[in-house]
């Protein structure tokens, strides 16, 4: 059987892995190019202004990135100012990462791109051209000597700038292998000292891949770094680019939280921690990433690109540290190596969060109360456990409220009464100052509060807070919808901190505003009846 990549053997297919290379393996630093603000911004729908990128390349400098790509200069006056003003900024700073634009072979594309990157301290230009006949014939329309000319004139222009110079034959994976390698050679020849290998399509097949990046090494003589570039069109960008690495790239592309074209890039956090989880199948491979920045990096990007991270994605997915089965539950909470193989502060999360629903144990449900300072044992215990898993039922998850008032039942505690809200009225819009008016009772009494604030939602809370007298910390809010449509139900979830104690209140309605102000309110609530609860077990045990 061939050793060659299928790029080259046709339907042959290949059962070698790349494991078992002997030219696997240079040991030594792997380089992290970070594309999230180039190939990354290319996600359908995702537009970042100059200042916005700057905020995501400071944050992609404290993870401690090699490279950041900062943009595509020709491609727009915006697009060339960003990558110039990151590279004055973010690529002068001490430890700064180098500043890299993307360029086609074009010579005034080229020059562009160095006027864009040339203020920083350390700059890269990255040429690409395609090289598959899929792209060569619709759209280049060029034959491959003329690639190869534009190769060696853009490679070599690029030289004139700088020598810290990448190539790319785009659609690497795609492209007939004799042809590839003379692209690459002539590009080595040029001056390019980083040879990339974009799977563009997502076409690659983890052990082919490697197959690949083994053979360029093998048949492509020079002095250059070999780079992946793994598209997820199949999810299998991150293994396609560990399998490089295997076979003996030395430099990721990578974005934060896998954006970039169609189904996105290899995730910068998902190949960073295979390599810091798994060194043994990466002998002597190191980064200098800060994984402990990942999560804010992911964070950021999320909320500056407005696309969300799914809960289960790995590494810094909400869900990436919580345990819902009472089996694992109970094996995290009596070691954390049972269930996890990444230590979430390692990463910046917040470790170990039992959610609680009809897959939870007993052991997690008591240790739950435990921790909201309720101490039920035995019978109390085991009536409130049964309520809990009717209810978990019927529910996705359960809140702390909902806890606190099955536990309140069974046990027949005589609970505190809590405000209840009687009346609310907001006004806002894009004149004036919103505002609020609420009236809240308890026990009968009326009590009646007006605030201004940020917005409708925030002066509701000021008013609830003034008309409660409880004061507290905001440390969560959450809104989704219940259905689809401009009728959906919004569900709101709240989180107050005050007094080391965390509460959380959830409030439903079909405006948002007033789901809002109930959750406010819950939460309120709660904290009233924990901090009654603890003074009355003051009181039964005594000074
Ligand atoms: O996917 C791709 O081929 C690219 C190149 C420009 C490197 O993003
Ligand atoms: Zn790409």
């Amino acid at each position: 059987m061939s050793d060659k990549p299928s790029a080259q053997r046709g339907k042959e297919q290949s059962n070698r892995s790349a494991r078992d290379s002997s030219l696997a393996g240079d040991s030594g630093h792997l380089v992290v190019f970070d594309t999230t603000l180039r190939d990354g911004e290319q996600s359908p729908g995702i537009s970042l202004d100059v200042a916005e990128k700057l905020e995501i390349a400071e944050q992609l400098a404290r993870v401690g990135v090699d490279y950041i790509e900062a943009g595509f200069p020709v491609a727009s006056q915006g697009d060339f100012d960003a990558v110039q003003a990151i590279a004055r900024s973010v690529g002068n700073a001490p430890d700064a990462p180098a500043i890299c634009g993307l360029s086609r072979t074009q010579l005034s594309d080229v020059d562009r791109c160095w006027e864009a990157v040339r203020e920083a301290a350390r700059s890269r230009i990255h040429v690409f051209i395609s090289t598959s006949p899929q792209h060569m014939e619709h759209m280049l329309k060029m034959t491959q000597a003329q690639v190869l000319a534009e190769t060696r004139g853009g490679v070599a222009r690029a030289r004139e700038h700088t020598d810290d110079v990448e190539f790319s034959p785009q659609d690497a994976t795609r492209t007939p292998l004799d042809f590839m390698l003379e692209v690459l050679r002539a590009a080595v020849e040029a001056g390019a000292t980083t040879l990339n290998i974009p799977d563009t399509v997502g076409y690659g097949i983890p052990w082919d891949f490697g197959a690949l990046i083994q053979h360029i090494r093998k048949e492509v003589p020079g002095d250059y770094v070999l780079s992946t570039h793994c598209h997820n069109d199949l999810g299998l960008a991150t293994a396609n680019t560990l399998a490089g690495v295997q076979a003996g790239a030395r430099q990721v592309e990578v974005c934060v939280n896998g954006l970039g074209e169609r189904a996105g890039n290899a995730a910068l956090e998902e190949v960073v921690m295979a390599f810091r989880i798994r060194p043994d199948q990466f002998p002597g491979v190191t980064t200098t990433v800060h994984t402990e920045e990942l999560a804010r990096a992911s964070r950021l990007v999320a909320r500056l690109t407005g696309y969300p991270v799914q809960y289960n994605k790995a590494v810094v997915g909400r869900n990436a540290f919580a345990h819902e089965s009472g089996i694992h539950q109970h094996g995290v909470l009596a070691d954390r190596s049972t269930y996890e193989i990444i230590e979430a502060a390692s990463v910046g999360q917040i470790g170990r969060q039992i959610v609680l629903g009809k897959h939870s144990g007993r052991h997690a449900f008591a240790n739950t109360l435990d921790k909201m300072g309720i101490h039920v044992q035995g019978d109390g215990l085991n009536q409130a456990f049964t309520r809990f898993k009717e209810l978990a039922d019927r529910k996705v998850e359960i809140t702390e409220a909902d806890l606190e008032a099955i536990v309140a039942e069974e046990l027949g505690q005589d609970l505190v009464e809590g405000f209840h809200l009687e009346a609310l009225e907001v006004a806002g819009g894009t004149v004036g100052m919103p505002r609020a008016r609420v009236v809240v009772s308890r026990s009968g009494d009326k009590v009646e509060a007006a605030a201004e604030g940020n917005g409708m939602i925030d002066a509701a809370c000021t008013a609830i807070r003034s008309a409660t007298k409880v004061e507290s910390r905001l440390i969560g809010f959450n809104v989704s919808s219940v259905t689809g449509g401009v009728d959906a139900l919004g569900d709101v979830v709240v989180q107050l901190e005050a007094d080391g104690l965390k509460v959380s209140g959830r409030g439903v309605s079909t405006d948002v505003v007033e789901a809002s102000a109930r959750a406010y309110l819950a939460a309120v609530n709660r904290l009233v009846r924990i901090r009654a609860r603890n003074e009355q077990r003051e009181l039964e045990i005594g000074p």
